[in-house]
């Protein structure tokens, strides 16, 4: 049997992968976390429910209490199961948190990945290593594309970026938030272990990932804290662009597709834009009308003329590297549908 490690196994992202490849592909998995988002954001931020959901519903699931920032624990866990697979998606996830814990956040995004990554080289190099990162990895740079204004939204005015951002995009001389540098950090050097030692590894520049199993909160998880904001009547702060700033949106599940797709035929030091494209655009004002029509409840909203420092005016991923890559590969979840699902877990989970 297939062993897969996944590293922040409660949160958004890591709990998608391991019933997907627990149930769907037959894997031993792994899980790794320590509930520090409930550290990062308070009770809010709490995983634990969707630990205890792992162990009831992923045959075999073995979950480890363990901080990724524990270099030696890392190291030995790595070594004792030696994954056939790692997948990496522990982290500090806020741009905003960062700059009030700045050591936390290096440490968890730079050296956790760097523990990660050096345990796989000692015990399973040969094994394929996907990591989470960014489009913050793009820092504010986005920000300088000609732009034009729509009735609710911007968009990119230059023919150029028509299908999005491309990989190509410049990485460096732009603010990127603490949370933006240390990503940058750990996904140049997840490139470096592919290039230098030729591992299998990946880095995944995430637009917006959301779906059902989202803890979202003010601070990280858009579309997910929005909703929970329209359903309990609480009142949500939009931070400057007018309400116009575009997000790119992409389920879970068609994260954990691709992964699959990468993990059946690796390559080397690989970098991909992994966001719903331009077809899953919105803006928080489109965000805002598409919820109410979920939920038949007015978005209680407040303006802050005051956009958040490096955030993203228009932001959509290229996919067409993914796709020419990976062809079977392809969204099947489209936004509305990811947000419907988004509205029933927070009326299951609130019920
Ligand atoms: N959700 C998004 O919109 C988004 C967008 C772009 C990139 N990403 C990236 O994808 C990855 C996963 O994001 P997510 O939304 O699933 O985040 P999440 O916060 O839902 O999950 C991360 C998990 O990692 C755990 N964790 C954090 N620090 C840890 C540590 N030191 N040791 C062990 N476990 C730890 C947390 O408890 C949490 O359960 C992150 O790398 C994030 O930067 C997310």
């Amino acid at each position: 049997m297939k062993t897969l490690l996944v590293t922040g196994s409660s949160g958004l992202i890591g709990s998608e992968v391991c019933g997907f490849f627990g149930r769907e592909r037959g894997f031993q998995v792994h899980g790794i976390d320590n509930n520090q988002r409930a550290v990062f954001f308070g009770p809010q931020g709490d995983t634990r429910w969707n630990q205890q959901r792992l162990e009831r519903e992923v045959p075999g699931f073995v979950h480890h209490e363990l901080d990724i920032r524990d270099r030696a624990g890392v190291r030995d866990l790595v070594a004792r199961v030696r994954p056939g697979v790692i997948i990496h998606t522990a982290a500090q996830p806020s741009h905003d948190r960062a700059a009030a814990i700045p050591f936390d956040d290096f440490d968890t995004n730079a050296t956790g990945t760097l523990n990660l990554l050096e345990a796989a080289r000692q015990s399973c190099p040969e094994s394929p290593f996907i990591h989470m990162s960014t489009n913050k990895v793009y820092g504010d740079a986005p920000n300088g594309i000609a732009l034009k204004e729509l009735d609710t939204r911007w968009d990119y005015a230059d023919a150029a970026y028509e299908h999005g951002i491309p990989e190509t995009f410049t990485i460096d001389q732009s603010t990127h938030s603490l949370f933006g540098a240390s990503k940058v950090a750990a996904d140049v050097m997840v490139q470096e272990y592919g290039r230098y030692f030729g591992m299998p590894t990946c880095c995944l520049r995430g637009g917006c990932l959301t779906g059902p199993n989202h803890a979202g909160v003010e601070l990280h998880g858009f579309l997910s804290y929005l909703i929970k904001c329209n359903l309990e009547g609480r009142t949500y702060t939009v931070f400057g662009y007018k309400g116009k700033q575009v997000r790119d949106n992409i389920h879970s599940l068609d994260v954990a597709r691709f992964m699959a797709a990468f993990v059946d035929a690796p390559r080397v030091g690989e970098v991909y834009n992994l966001g719903g494209g331009k077809a899953n655009t919105c803006s928080v004002l489109e965000a805002f009308a598409m919820t109410e029509q979920w939920s038949g409840k007015a978005q209680v909203q407040v303006y802050v003329d005051q956009p958040r420092t490096g955030d993203h005016i228009c932001y959509y991923s290229d996919l067409r590297k993914m796709r020419a890559h990976y062809p079977a590969w392809d969204i099947t979840k489209s936004l509305a549908a990811t947000m419907q699902e988004i509205v029933e877990a927070w009326t299951r989970r609130t019920a």
